[in-house]
């Protein structure tokens, strides 16, 4: 028996553990955890992204705002209000959605993001801690499959996980987490990406396979061990004949692979549910933090 892996479910369970913290925090500290995110043009993906970010603030009683500013808006203007929410005290979280228009430096704007402000854990000196295995912000789409294994009681100590992409949000951080000496990691890690020939290689050889590249349902039972736990980044859109006229597929062909992995997690209602759970915990944590200093 396949074990699906219940991202709505155990989104709502962290949104209930959320909820329950926040209101003990407000009431003992006046502090109410606040997040900003930044979105610059419309693109209507990131619209759908940035307002479910915001719709799930109000639902824990967070300060929320979404600041919409042109595509064309200037890098100086965008450093200037990332520099203001960095001095604002209500302020706990700073979010400038991704990717940005090219003319303006992600990095240098990520940079000048206060570590401490940090929700999206991209900052060098966030990146740095969670490399060597300090406490810090970790990314929210790694941080959620963390949790995923972690609730499900998933074994990844002395298992190969193979991770499939190497972006900065979610392949590289992932691998650098599950190889950790840590309860939830210790696992032996390889990273697969766009230069390697033949990814089937790799990925029959993995115990744990994370795929994070949004090539539609790139892999097929073929590619994958008998008993593999399956973790799905990838959210993509492909036409289908139904009455939207498309519909959300993840990296892996879920329908293809059921019945040979152990356990997989569902695209919708997988991995996707739980980024955005994330994002509240580390808001909720720079709160906490923000909090001991008053
Ligand atoms: N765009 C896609 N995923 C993310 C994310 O996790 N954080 C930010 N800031 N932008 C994104």
């Amino acid at each position: 028996m396949t074990l699906i892996i219940d991202g709505k479910k155990l989104s709502n369970d962290i949104k209930n553990e959320l909820l329950e913290k926040t209101t003990e925090l407000i009431e003992t500290t006046g502090v109410v955890p606040g997040l900003v995110v930044l979105q610059l043009g419309e693109d209507p993906a990131s619209s759908v992204y940035v307002n479910s970010k915001q719709k799930t603030c109000k639902e824990l009683g967070y300060h929320s705002i979404v600041h919409r500013i042109p595509a064309e808006s200037s890098e100086e203007e965008v450093l200037s209000l990332v520099e203001k929410w960095n001095n604002d005290s209500t302020i706990h979280g700073i979010l400038v959605q991704l990717p940005l228009p090219k003319h303006i430096d992600e990095q240098k704007v990520i940079t000048t993001i206060d570590p401490n402000k940090d929700v999206d854990g991209f900052h060098p000196h966030n990146v740095g801690k969670l490399v060597i295995g300090l406490k810090g912000p970790i990314p929210c789409t790694p941080y959620g499959i963390v949790e995923m294994l972690k609730r499900y009681n998933i074994e990844t100590s002395g298992k190969h996980t193979v991770v499939v992409g190497r972006s900065n949000i979610v392949g590289k951080p992932i691998a650098n987490i599950m190889y950790q000496k840590k309860e939830y990691a210790n696992s032996i890690v390889t990273i697969c990406h766009s230069a390697s020939k033949n990814i089937s290689e790799f990925t029959k050889q993995a115990d744990i396979l994370i795929v994070a590249v949004g090539v539609p349902n790139l892999i097929k039972k073929e590619d994958i061990k008998e008993g593999v736990v399956i973790i799905d980044v990838g959210i993509n859109r492909i036409d289908a004949d139904n009455e939207k006229g498309y519909k959300i597929v993840g990296d892996v062909d879920y329908d293809d692979v059921f019945e040979k992995c152990s356990a997989i997690t569902p695209v919708p209602g997988g991995v996707g549910r739980m980024t955005i759970a994330m994002l509240m915990q580390n808001t909720y944590n720079s709160a906490y933090e923000a909090s001991k200093t008053i």
